[in-house]
């Protein structure tokens, strides 16, 4: 009995050195934490429970046969986050470079299929130089059987990225169809080919990191939600991320108690939009003004900074946030902001999550380049989305709704539940100036006159009332009383039912 248990321990103490000591050190001298590091600062201490320590490849070629790592580059099992649990994954670069083989993608598998089962999120940490080369084809079908679960898992369970060291070639296909993908500066990269590939054919000189890295995929191509400085900063915001997210579809969103009264009125917004209509304003002031606590988990907020969009809690609960941010492009609706709150919305609705939309938005951004780029189709994402979406959805219109925009930013007419409006709100078809320059064409060379047509279509449209009569908005409110408000409508529509037509899927505008 003592030699088992001797071997035992041999066997783990051997499988939790990974790649070896030379190897973490290298690790460690790139600024990287090791795979099993991560997990100790990631989930609750003590909480870990490995899976599949002792699995190894099972390949002959290449003189593999002599080399086997107990593992076999992924460390796997689950764990709690503040007492909820949560499924792991973190690739292990010290070992084949982290390399994907058909044994290291089962038990990426057994964990993505545990979780859901009983309904858990999975957070996978990828550190990889991609499919296991000696393993051939058996590593691109271990592949796509982890892209497989990803897509069944995907609006089962939440599912997570850090990218935390390389992550190239097909491989960024599973991170890429997760609902968020963190990385870290200067440490993590993700590109389908890499600056050698990318020099031969189109003669560009990049460096991994200009092509693929943290900074590129939060500010240029939107790929990735944040960017974080290092491994502990990502782990540490990833656990607050968690605290946001239900376990799966079949719950609500957790809720905290909090201190912060759901009453509590906030006098100064009642002075946040200035009084000219050209002038911005900050958006995220509302939020934080809002929100308890002025807790607010944003998500890219470096790309495509017209429209803001996070998570936060309002009496407890959790809720994502649609503002549209004047700040930035005047708040105007363009493919970058529309594909990214599209999604966002979609990612609520999928985990009953309900839906806060601040408006203050004057149109879509007009141009050939928006035009060229497919405006149309990205646009209609937006719309897609909030009009199939479910859950709960209140909106506050701040100031201008206007046009199309109105619209789509979860209108009443898109089955907004409760949607207010704040009394200098400006709901029509397009700001007073252009409206009378076209329907009072004739008027035009004569100053005087059009201010006197801009005015008075100024006070009959540019106002909440028009729509209030219709009953388009619900309420004007104070906005001193915002939060209460919103308060308010969350705990009528907590118990809110809704269902779209039976379908296979719908067929969103990609
Ligand atoms: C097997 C690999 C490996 C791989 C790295 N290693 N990548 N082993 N298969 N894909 C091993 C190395 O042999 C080395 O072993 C150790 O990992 C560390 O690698 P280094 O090259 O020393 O590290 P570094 O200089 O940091 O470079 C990291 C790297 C580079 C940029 C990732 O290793 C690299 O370019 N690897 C190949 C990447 C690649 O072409 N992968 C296949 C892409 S196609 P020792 O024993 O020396 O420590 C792909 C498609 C997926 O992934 C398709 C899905 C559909």
């Amino acid at each position: 009995m003592q030699d088992i248990l001797r071997e035992l321990e041999a066997r783990r103490e051997a499988a939790r050195l990974g790649g070896g000591a030379r190897r973490i050190a290298a690790q460690h001298a790139r600024g990287k934490l090791t795979a099993r590091e991560r997990i100790e600062l990631l989930l609750d201490v003590g909480s870990f429970e490995e899976y599949d320590m002792f699995v190894e490849h099972r390949s002959h070629d290449f003189g593999m046969a002599d080399q086997r790592i107990p593992g076999d580059g992924v460390v796997t099992g689950h764990g709690t986050v503040n007492g909820r649990l949560m499924f792991v994954f973190s690739q292990d670069f010290t070992v084949f470079g982290g390399s994907l083989s058909e044994a290291h993608a089962e038990k990426i598998c057994k964990i993505m299929d545990q979780a859901m089962k009983v309904g858990a999120p999975v957070i996978g940490i990828n550190d990889s130089g991609g499919a296991r080369i000696q393993e051939g084809v058996a590593s691109l079908g271990a592949y796509a059987e982890v892209f497989q679960r990803n897509v069944l898992a995907s609006g089962v369970v939440p599912q997570i990225s850090l990218v935390m060291g390389p992550c190239a070639g097909g491989a960024v296909y599973s991170p890429a169809m997760t609902d968020f993908i963190l990385m870290v500066k200067d440490t993590s990269y993700m590109f389908v080919t890499g600056p050698d590939v990318v020099k031969t054919v189109t003669h560009e000189t990049v460096t991994h990191e200009q092509l693929g890295g943290a900074v590129t995929h939060t500010t240029k191509s939107g790929v990735a939600d944040l960017a974080f400085e290092n491994d502990v900063e990502a782990l540490l915001e990833v656990r607050r991320l968690m605290d946001f997210l239900p376990a799966s579809n079949r719950e609500p969103p957790p809720t905290r108690e909090t201190a912060d009264a759901i009453d509590r009125p906030e006098p100064s917004l009642d002075t946040l939009v200035p009084s000219s209509p050209n002038k911005p304003y900050d958006i995220k002031e509302l939020i934080l003004k809002v929100v308890d606590e002025g807790d607010f988990f944003e998500l890219q907020p470096n790309y495509a900074a017209n429209i803001v969009i996070g998570l936060a809690r309002i009496g407890g609960s959790t809720i994502g946030i649609v503002a549209n941010q004047p700040l930035v492009l005047a708040g105007c609706l363009d493919i970058d902001s529309a594909r990214k709150a599209g999604r966002f919305v979609r990612f609520c609705d999928c985990f009953n999550v309900p839906i806060v939309t601040f408006v203050d938005v004057p149109g879509f951004l007009p141009g050939t380049g928006q035009e060229y780029g497919g405006i149309i189709k990205h646009g209609a994402k937006l719309l897609f989305a909030f009009a199939e979406a479910t859950v709960p959805k209140v909106t506050v219109i701040t100031r201008k709704a206007y046009g199309g925009a109105y619209d789509v930013m979860s209108s009443k007419h898109l089955r907004g539940d409760m949607n207010y409006a704040w009394p200098q709100a400006e709901i029509a078809v397009m700001g007073p100036k252009g409206a009378v320059e076209i329907i009072f064409r004739e008027d035009i060379g004569d100053a005087a006159k059009i201010a006197q047509r801009t005015e008075e279509y100024r006070q009959k449209f540019a106002n909440p009332f028009v729509a209030g009569s219709r009953g388009y908005i619900d309420d004007v409110i104070m906005p001193r009383n915002t939060r209460r408000r919103i308060g308010g409508a969350l705990a009528m529509l907590a118990n809110k039912r809704l269902e779209n037509p039976w379908k296979k899927h719908d067929n969103i505008p990609l």
